[in-house]
């Protein structure tokens, strides 16, 4: 049984590719072996549901199809039945081109039956059954938490769920288990996890859905390690149930490191890191080189390099700078580029032979130096810092790769192919990130995050300074950190706060009043206060390694039924207003859009 997904009709010989979740198989109607069928046959269009009942032959050499696994056998009918027409579809399932993804996202149904989202939804089935498998072998509890909660801590915009019972208020949809599942420890279940629908109304890009799924664990007495082992673990069972080995322990970078070498707190390790190339030169060098160059001598002088990038051309080269780093970061750039390799050897022969051999450059590697620039007419950017100057030499790094590394895009689209798979912890994050437009320090995790014990009379010595923008809380270090595949974060967790006390502290260095804490959190504070065991946690985002495996670019891929760049459902065409009557209910008027 099955769909009609191809129909050739040869006069005497009809063929029918019949189609089911487990692929094609071709099916043979004869009109001197069985008239009747014959006759059937001539009716059937695509996408008409079916049922044959034949017998199963061996085809003949020369009509062997190797393309498909069941290319070496066909059907051929003794019996035909209709099971249903079909309307001719917007598009069909079989066909190699895609339709716009507005119609695709419309007919999700035809869609789905596409035979790259069936697997894309298989793997997402294993992938996630592996991991429930591995972590209840591993003593974790799958436990489940409400949906209709209160605010939760994650800082982006809630999508708020009104209260008829009580009208005028609200239940916000949670943007992840995070309060729950640390109550749950103070409940005694020391293992627990959830693949769990989380929300968040924020931009939505290629890898943001309004609604997506967590992989949320949390640990009772845990090391840092003793969560990334059970990570570690459980990517191995998910990977491996999509078809892939892939190794452990994954390498572990700080964050300060991910800065200098990568520009950016998600390396993608698939690329070389830059080299600061004055640790090639000597100090007299390098005076002079930055002295020429009008480059800034305490800045890192940034080797960037893409391995096998080919020739690129005179023009080419000069572009090159005129894009990447200047579109991402605000204000005027401040990065000096020498994008000319040629011409850096013609001009200072000596000095360019020492960075080729100590950065090991091959012949067809695309490679340039980025130095801070040092212009009097700058001033007004010259006290941007060192982390600055690396984001935006990362940036350049990976706009560089998206053009001219092969590497990046050899994901393959079927998803099957061996893959290249750079896993990465990042840790020590900052415990604090400078909101320039609230002008003031927010947690850059969230604020049930640990720190590092050294840092904590830092914290105290500037627990009142949540407005000043050089306030030493940015140096104070979280005991927080990100899993990286690839260049994508998929995942983030700490050690949290068990203290109240400690709890208390964070929340004043965030500026944020005992009242107003008791107000958003004051049940999970007094909860803190009954005994609470020290416990840690991460949440991976299960749509994101999905993606990932599949090759996909966009979580829309692999989630059924996802929503478009403006949190729209195509298919059921949500969100859509609601009656009066509903909205009387609820207590709620709608004001008019301002003209
Ligand atoms: P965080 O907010 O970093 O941490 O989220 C964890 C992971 O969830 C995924 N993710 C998303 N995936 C798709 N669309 C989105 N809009 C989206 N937002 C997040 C990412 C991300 O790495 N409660 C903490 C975890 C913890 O501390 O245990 C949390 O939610 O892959």
């Amino acid at each position: 049984m099955g769909w009609v997904n191809r129909r050739r009709d040869l006069g005497s010989i009809i063929f029918i590719d019949l189609r089911d979740r487990t692929g094609v198989t071709q099916v043979v109607f004869n009109r001197e072996l069985n008239p009747k069928a014959h006759e059937k046959a001539n009716h059937l269009r695509n996408e008409y549901v079916i049922a044959v009942i034949g017998t199963v032959k061996r085809r003949d050499a020369d009509t062997v199809n190797k393309n498909i696994p069941t290319g070496e056998v066909e059907l051929m009918v003794d019996e035909i039945r209709l099971l249903n027409e079909s309307k001719q579809p917007p598009f069909l399932p079989g066909e190699t081109v895609l339709p716009n993804e507005e119609m695709r996202l419309k007919y999700r149904y035809i869609d789905l039956r596409r035979e790259p989202m069936q697997f894309n939804i298989e793997m997402r089935h294993k992938v996630s059954k592996a991991i429930r498998d591995y972590l209840s072998a591993e003593g974790f509890f799958e436990i489940e938490t409400p949906f209709m909660t209160r605010s939760t801590p994650e800082g982006a915009r809630d999508y708020l769920v009104p209260s008829r019972v009580q009208p005028g208020s609200f239940y916000a949809l949670p943007q992840s288990p995070q309060m729950f599942k640390q109550i749950l420890m103070i409940s005694g279940f020391d293992k627990y996890f959830q693949i769990v629908r989380c929300f968040r109304d924020e931009d939505l890009r290629a890898d943001r859905q309004p609604e997506f799924t967590q992989i949320d664990l949390e640990m009772s007495y845990p090391q840092t390690e003793s969560v990334w082992a059970v990570v570690e673990g459980f990517l191995t069972a998910a990977f491996k149930a999509a078809g892939h080995e892939i190794k452990t322990p994954f390498p572990r970078m700080s964050y300060d490191e991910a800065i200098q070498k990568y520009g950016n707190d998600k390396p993608d390790l698939r690329l070389p890191a830059m080299i600061d190339a004055r640790e090639a030169l000597t100090p007299e060098e390098w005076d002079d080189l930055a002295a020429k160059f009008r480059m800034r001598k305490e800045f890192p002088l940034q080797l960037i390099r893409i391995p096998k990038a080919g020739d690129i051309s005179g023009t080419e080269r000069r572009t090159i700078g005129t894009y990447g780093a200047y579109q991402h970061v605000q204000g005027p750039s401040f990065v000096q580029l020498m994008t000319d390799p040629k011409r850096f050897a013609k001009d200072y022969p000596a000095l360019s032979e020492k960075v080729v051999s100590f950065a090991k450059i091959e012949a067809d590697d695309l490679w340039l130096l980025a130095g801070a620039a040092n212009r009097p007419e700058n001033a007004a950017v010259m006290d941007q810092s060192i982390q600055h100057f690396c984001e935006k030499c990362g940036f350049l790094r990976l706009d560089l790769a998206q053009k001219y590394a092969a590497k990046h895009k050899a994901f393959e689209k079927t998803g099957d192919t061996a893959k290249d798979f750079r896993f990465l912890w990042v840790s020590d994050f900052p415990m604090f990130e400078w909101d320039k437009t609230e002008k003031r320090w927010n947690p850059a995790h969230h604020p049930f995050t640990s720190l590092h014990e050294e840092d904590m009379a830092k914290l105290e010595a500037n627990i009142d300074s949540v407005n000043d923008p050089k306030s030493p809380l940015g140096e104070i270090r979280a005991l927080a950190y990100d899993v990286v595949l690839n260049g994508t974060e998929l995942g983030s967790g700490s050690i949290r706060i068990h203290r109240q006390d400690i709890q208390a502290k964070i929340f004043q260095a965030l500026g944020m009043s005992d009242e107003e804490a008791r107000a958003r959190f004051g049940f999970f504070l007094e909860a803190l206060e009954y005994g609470t065991p020290p416990h840690g946690g991460i949440a991976l985002g299960l749509d994101r390694i999905v993606m990932i495996l599949a090759g996909a670019e966009s979580l829309r891929e692999v989630i059924p039924f996802p929503k478009t760049a403006r949190a729209v459902d195509l298919m059921v065409d949500a969100p859509t207003p609601v009656n009066e009557a509903q909205l009387k209910e609820l207590g709620i008027t709608i004001r008019k859009a301002r003209e």
